[in-house]
């Protein structure tokens, strides 16, 4: 099935956070006509001046786009909320992104997982199922494979083993997916992003937090010696997956049994390219030089801590992309050069 988004009216939870508001401000740029909902609750995990921020791009960006937008505060875990938000605008297309993000935060706000990735996952899936779409979107994670040593990792292997609650949470969002599309034929799409980056992302996040040690004049820890391999993807390329997937509903099909074949899929989006974590810091030091967050005479050497590998570490994650480059013809490709560069350049415009 193709779904074309002209004309339509798509949802997307957890915007203005740092994914959601790219990939709205990317669907005003591209939808002719329609409508685009935002839903977040602006929560305050990180700064919500950053989602002040994207929301008033988005803002600007909708004045003079051909699909309107609109932006409706609220919680996921608000079932009347979230039902009276579909009963109204019956959204065609739901990309749920809205979720808390984080597996360190975990460990002392385990409540807000359950609150916003089981409960408030289920009333979309409720929603979805009362407000019939053609097509739900939805973000799993990478950290779904846990402390899998196997890579590249692969939406085949078996992931039955998180190792955070975040984690669980977002497998649980999988198999909550799977039953439905099974039992009302709603398509569903999960997204396993690989550690996302870019301008006005999320200040939990490493890049970010070395950042800002960096131009405080700190010195950041490098654990395993550097010596760890990450798959960083750009945050275009998540949205040009995102865009890519949303159009690509699995199809609806009925088996010999008369039921429908469940319409559920799963996807990595990573570039399938580990960066080395000593290479992505050395790039993202130089690249904080040249935008003008460090000083011309910045000593490197001096600001970073090698150290030895954390309990529960991996040493190399990274995404077997092939079945998005099957199914979608796209792979992630943007690298970190020119991602981290966008990102200081970012950083040192809006923190001066
Ligand atoms: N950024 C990454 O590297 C990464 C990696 C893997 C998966 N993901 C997933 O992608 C999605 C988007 O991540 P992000 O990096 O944009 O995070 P983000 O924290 O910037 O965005 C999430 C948004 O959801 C909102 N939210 C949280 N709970 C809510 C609730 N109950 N009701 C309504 N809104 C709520 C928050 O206010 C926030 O604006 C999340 O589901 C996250 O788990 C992100």
């Amino acid at each position: 099935m193709h779904v074309d988004l002209n004309g339509k009216t798509v949802l997307v939870t957890g915007s203005p956070g740092f994914i959601g508001a790219n990939l709205v401000l990317r669907l005003l740029r591209e939808m002719k006509g329609g409508k685009i909902i935002s839903f977040d609750s602006l929560n305050d995990y990180y700064d919500p001046a950053l989602k002040r921020e994207r929301l008033a791009e988005i803002t600007e960006a909708a004045r003079g786009a051909e699909a309107e937008h609109l932006f409706v505060q609220g919680n996921l875990a608000d079932k009347e909320a979230v039902f009276g938000l579909f009963e109204r605008e019956r959204p065609q297309v739901v990309v749920n992104l809205a979720a808390q993000a984080g597996v360190r935060y975990s460990i002392d706000h385990p409540d807000a997982y359950i609150e916003s990735n089981i409960l408030g996952f289920y009333n979309i899936l409720e929603a979805c199922r009362h407000f019939p779409v053609e097509h739900l979107v939805y973000a799993s994670s990478s950290s779904v494979y846990g402390g899998s040593r196997k890579v590249p990792f692969s939406t085949e292997d078996r992931v039955d083993s998180p190792v955070s609650l975040y984690a669980a949470t977002k497998k649980s969002n999988e198999l909550l997916a799977y039953s439905y599309a099974k039992l009302y034929d709603i398509p569903c799409t999960g997204l396993r992003f690989f550690t996302v980056y870019g301008p006005c992302g999320r200040p939990d996040m490493f890049y970010f937090s070395a950042t800002k040690t960096l131009a405080e004049g700190g010195t950041i820890r490098i654990f395993n010696y550097g010596n760890c391999k990450r798959d960083f993807t750009y945050i275009d390329d998540i949205v040009e997956g995102i865009l890519r997937v949303m159009q690509g509903a699995p199809e609806r099909r009925t088996g010999e049994d008369g039921l429908p074949i469940a319409p559920s899929r799963v996807y990595n989006i990573g570039g399938g390219h580990p960066e080395n974590l000593l290479e992505f810091v050395a790039v993202l030091q130089e690249e904080l030089v040249a935008a003008g967050v460090l000083p011309a005479d910045y000593d490197f050497e001096a600001h970073r801590e090698l150290t030895g590998m954390q309990p529960g570490d991996v040493p190399v994650t990274y995404a077997d992309s092939g079945p998005l480059e099957r199914d979608f013809g796209f792979t992630p490709s943007i690298g970190i050069r020119e991602g981290l560069r966008a990102f200081a350049r970012w950083y040192k415009a809006y923190y001066g």
